[in-house]
């Protein structure tokens, strides 16, 4: 805990988001130099991070009308916009386009907006691919049987439909391709398998692409986990034999990559007891902070406690829900109340999504160069009562 602070608050350190930045940085300039590094927003969409992204030259991949919004209020013109995912407004879908915003299409319905505005610029417009599951190693990659959600199946003839659409819409016959895949391990052959299937597109249907979008999904600032370099090296490697990428733009979406690492929850111990069956040990942090996807087993943590080790204590958040247990810690030494607790690696997904629930948002820091500036300040219950009234 940092002195004199009031638990529980999120900290930023600038340095490592510095780091995780550049080291994709790097990986473009090497493999790709020709290419877009974009911010998935929704994975931290804090408008502190937004404005340092801005400010750091980084693209932002929004998903909705109101993240394209906050985009344009944390600084960003439209042409720094990638606009994705299948619930675009048709008036915000058309503000992109005519802003020069990358848009890629989800849906038939996008394509119906693209008629009615008798595109013929259609450089920065992408199709979404519908990638077939089965390329992947079930280890990998999740819904083997329904499949993806987004983009055009190639498999069912749609996404054939969409390139003559957009072809025969355009003056140049240039567009985008974009295929992001979540995948359950951000292994290095889930990339190499997006990449063999998007050559395989291009080469089946001759496109000349303006850019391919590969998406997000990477591991980033987590030592002994596969490199940007790694990524950008395997991706280059299956499509330079269909694309020039000096001709071709590269755009990435990191979002995970970039904001996770570099992001802590500071807590303290409220309560400490046993029931028959365990030790019990209750913070004032919460899994709805950050694990509100309710996922993860186990987190880098640190703390002051300083008695001798126990076998077992079974770190719990504040929230009344009895499944609002973050972890098992086994054999370390026993919290007492008012120890502190700090996790690590907690800046995806969290910080703007988890919810005032119970007690509303905590505040959040930067810290750079060991100076803490307050970036959101706590939420009150005042400001919480009115914002949940008209
Ligand atoms: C289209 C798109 N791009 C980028 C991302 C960012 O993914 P991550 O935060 O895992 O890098 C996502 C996340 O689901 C996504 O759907």
């Amino acid at each position: 805990m940092i002195k004199n602070l009031q638990t529980p608050y999120f900290v930023i350190r600038e340095e490592l988001l510095s780091q995780n930045v550049e080291a994709f940085r790097n990986a473009l300039n090497l493999f790709w130099p020709n290419s877009i590094l974009s911010y998935s927003v929704k994975t931290n969409a804090l408008p502190w991070i937004l404005k340092w992204m801005r400010a750091h030259d980084i693209s932002a991949e929004v998903v909705s009308d109101e993240e394209y919004q906050l985009a344009l209020l944390s600084s960003y013109s439209p042409t720094q916009i990638v606009l994705n995912g299948p619930i675009k407004g048709e008036i915000c879908f058309r503000e992109a386009i005519s802003g020069g915003s990358v848009v890629n299409i989800d849906s038939a319905k996008e394509l119906k907006y693209l008629e009615r505005y008798g595109l013929l610029q259609t450089e920065r417009i992408g199709i979404r691919v519908n990638v077939d599951p089965s390329i992947f190693q079930n280890e990998d990659v999740g819904y083997q049987e329904d499949g993806f959600r987004f983009g055009f199946s190639e498999e069912n003839g749609e996404l054939k439909k969409v390139i003559s659409i957009i072809q025969k819409a355009s003056t140049d016959g240039n567009f985008g391709l974009h295929i992001h895949v979540n995948s359950i391990t951000r292994s290095v052959d889930v990339y190499r398998q997006i990449a063999k299937y998007a050559a395989k597109i291009i080469r089946k249907y001759q496109l000349e692409l303006s850019y391919i979008d590969i998406g997000g999904g990477f591991f980033g600032g987590v030592p002994e986990k596969t490199t940007p370099e790694e990524y950008l090296s395997v991706i280059r490697e299956e499509l330079k034999n269909e694309i020039d990428p000096a001709i071709t733009c590269l755009i990435i979406e990191p979002g995970s990559a970039l904001i996770g690492s570099a992001v802590e929850l500071h807590a303290s111990i409220l309560d400490v007891k046993d029931t028959v069956h365990a030790r019990i040990v209750t913070t004032d942090a919460s899994r709805i902070y950050i694990d509100p996807l309710w996922l993860k087993k186990n987190y880098l943590f640190s703390s002051n406690a300083k008695k001798p080790s126990i076998p077992r204590q079974v770190i719990c958040g504040y929230t009344c829900m009895d499944h609002d247990r973050i972890m098992v810690i086994e054999d370390y030494p026993e919290f007492s109340i008012g120890d502190d607790i700090s996790f690590q690696r907690v800046g995806n997904y969290t910080v703007t999504f988890g919810g005032p629930f119970i007690r509303p948002y905590p505040p959040v820091y930067v810290e750079s160069n060991g100076e803490l500036t307050l970036v959101r300040k706590a939420m009150t219950i005042k400001d919480y009562y009115r914002m949940e009234t008209v």
